[in-house]
């Protein structure tokens, strides 16, 4: 069967669907000894040798799901300019180069799913797909219900209007407030330009789900292996298209 090249590739685990492109578009990428530059390319994943950056790609790659409860002071690119630590300074003992699904800041803490499943990356960091992430903040300042409400309705982010967002106010702490914040659109440092768009800085942040997966009882550094019935999830979110497939 023939399939495109930047598919086969992620799905073998090289990278994410777009750094696949990138990696063809650059001409790292060969096919029976022929570089190929075209992103419509097509190949037979099991007859056509395929090499990245000279390197034979293996078909018997091992899908992996991994749930990591990340520290403040890890960065989720694969490499730093800076070398700074990266989350997979974290995750030892595993035969497979797995990558992050979506980002975290440097400063901020908490769920990080890391797979080396290309295709499901493409998938669940699609726009469309409207996944709800939740995330505990402690903000500055007594936030109030005009704060809700303005989640609610959407705020301006430089020339960037959010879609609605929901802020719950759980307690507050001294001059400040611990919300949880729930958004499904992954802009840049997004939670933090919509608390300073509403005037609370924020003090520390940790993301605390994604869709139904939850941290659970993992420590701060540690993770584990999805489960085969939450992987069986991520790949329903991957297709799922509203809020009603996320809860069931
Ligand atoms: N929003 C932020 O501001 N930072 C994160 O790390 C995630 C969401």
């Amino acid at each position: 069967m023939k399939e495109r090249l930047q598919k086969v590739m992620a799905e073998l685990g090289v990278a994410s669907r777009r750094k696949c492109e990138e990696l063809i578009a650059d001409g790292k990428v060969k096919v029976n000894g022929t570089t190929i530059t075209e992103l419509g390319f097509k190949v037979d994943r099991d007859l056509d040798k395929i090499t990245v950056n000279d390197k034979l790609l293996k078909m018997e790659n091992k899908k992996i799901y991994i749930l990591l409860n990340k520290p403040i002071g890890y960065i989720t690119s694969v490499k730093d300019q800076f070398d700074r630590p990266t989350v997979l300074d974290l995750i030892k003992n595993i035969n497979a180069r797995v990558f992050p699904i979506g980002r975290l800041d440097y400063d901020t803490e908490g769920l990080l799913i890391l797979t080396n499943d290309g295709e499901l990356t493409y998938k669940i960091t699609h726009p469309k797909h409207n996944i709800n992430k939740t995330y505990r903040a402690l903000i500055k300042g007594a936030a109030d219900d005009k704060d809700i409400d303005s989640f609610r309705k959407g705020l301006r982010i430089e020339d960037y209007i959010t879609s609605p967002a929901k802020l719950e106010i759980l307690w507050y702490e001294k001059n400040n407030t611990v919300v949880n914040i729930t958004i499904h659109e992954g802009k840049n440092r997004q939670v933090r330009k919509m608390c300073s768009a509403i005037g609370h800085e924020v003090l520390k942040l940790k993301r605390i789900s994604i869709g139904k997966l939850t941290l659970g009882e993992l420590k701060l550094g540690q993770w584990r292996h999805l489960t085969d019935e939450e992987i069986r999830y991520l790949h329903v979110l991957g297709g799922a298209k509203n809020d009603t497939d996320q809860k069931s």
